[in-house]
């Protein structure tokens, strides 16, 4: 695409490894730095799904494109997925943590059970992937990029989210302090905070805590929004280039997503 040839330059040749590419920004966001020629390490639970992304990704244009299975929850599995692609492939130039998943509930509804699936996979396995990939960064010493999928949930207040809200306010906080700390070592921290995109999370989400009313009356606003299909996947991708090469640090991805943000 053309927004990823601009892009070619500063990714060509540059081992990029997300996660969450099975499906939806994970998959789209991977594509979209195979387009710019950036070499792809696409990661997910679901070993079909990033097998195709993979293949997709080479059939972009990456020069090498990988799938790896891994469970970004998992920390000893994390650990070995960080040694393996710095011994076979190289030290990561750019990682995007995008792995997450939708949960919706009032917090009386929420239980312990649901509150350690949330924060397991959508601020552990965002702990775990900075934390291995960001120290090789800083050891090899020639810089490199973090990004970090939260949400405009993040700063949103919810009664329908509050699990999921708390995951990704803290994934949030997490990119501005690691920013912080990485500043010195010519890494750049992001945190993308996308507002309703099309993809399984959104289409799936069951809307527990709201009503069927509130349900209806918010499907009809994203539909007049962005029509029938949704805010694409894509879009938000190429805002994770972009926030990539810019070193944004807070990026609100849509125009509700702004909106909230001005208003937090
Ligand atoms: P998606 O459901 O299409 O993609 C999520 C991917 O993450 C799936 O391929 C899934 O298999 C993978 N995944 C889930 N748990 C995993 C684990 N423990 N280990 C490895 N992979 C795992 O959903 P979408 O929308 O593309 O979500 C991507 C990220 O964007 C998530 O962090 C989500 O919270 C965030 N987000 C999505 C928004 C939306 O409206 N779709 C809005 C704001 C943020």
């Amino acid at each position: 695409s053309v927004a990823s040839g601009r892009y070619a330059e500063q990714f060509g040749g540059r081992l990029v490894l997300v996660t969450g590419a099975a499906s939806g920004i994970g998959r789209a966001t991977a594509i979209a730095f195979a387009e710019a020629g950036a070499r792809v390490v696409a990661v997910d639970r679901d070993a079909e799904g990033v097998t195709r992304t993979a293949e997709s990704a080479w059939l972009s244009g990456a020069p090498q494109a990988w799938a790896e299975t891994v469970d970004v929850s998992d920390e000893q599995a994390m650990e070995k997925l960080a040694e393996k692609v710095a011994a076979e492939y190289g030290v990561v130039d750019v990682l995007v943590n995008n792995a997450g998943i939708g949960f919706s509930g009032s917090f009386l509804d929420t239980t312990t059970e649901d509150w350690r699936k949330v924060l397991d996979v959508n601020l552990w396995g965002v702990i775990h992937g900075c934390r291995v990939f960001g120290r090789q960064m800083a050891e090899r010493g020639q810089g490199g990029h973090i990004v970090n999928t939260a949400s405009a949930a993040a700063y949103q207040p919810s009664r329908a989210l509050p699990a999921y809200s708390t995951s990704k306010a803290a994934v949030l906080m997490l990119s501005q302090c690691l920013r912080a700390e990485f500043a010195g070592r010519g890494i750049g921290v992001s945190a993308i905070c996308p507002g309703f995109v099309h993809t399984n999370i959104t289409s799936t989400a069951r809307f527990a805590g709201v009503s069927h009313e509130e349900e209806k009356r918010l499907r009809k606003k994203v539909t007049r929004l962005y029509g029938r299909r949704g805010y694409p996947p894509e879009k938000v991708a190429e805002a994770i280039l972009r926030a990539v090469a810019r070193d944004q640090a807070v990026v609100p991805v849509t125009p509700e997503a702004r909106g909230a943000l001005l208003m937090s």
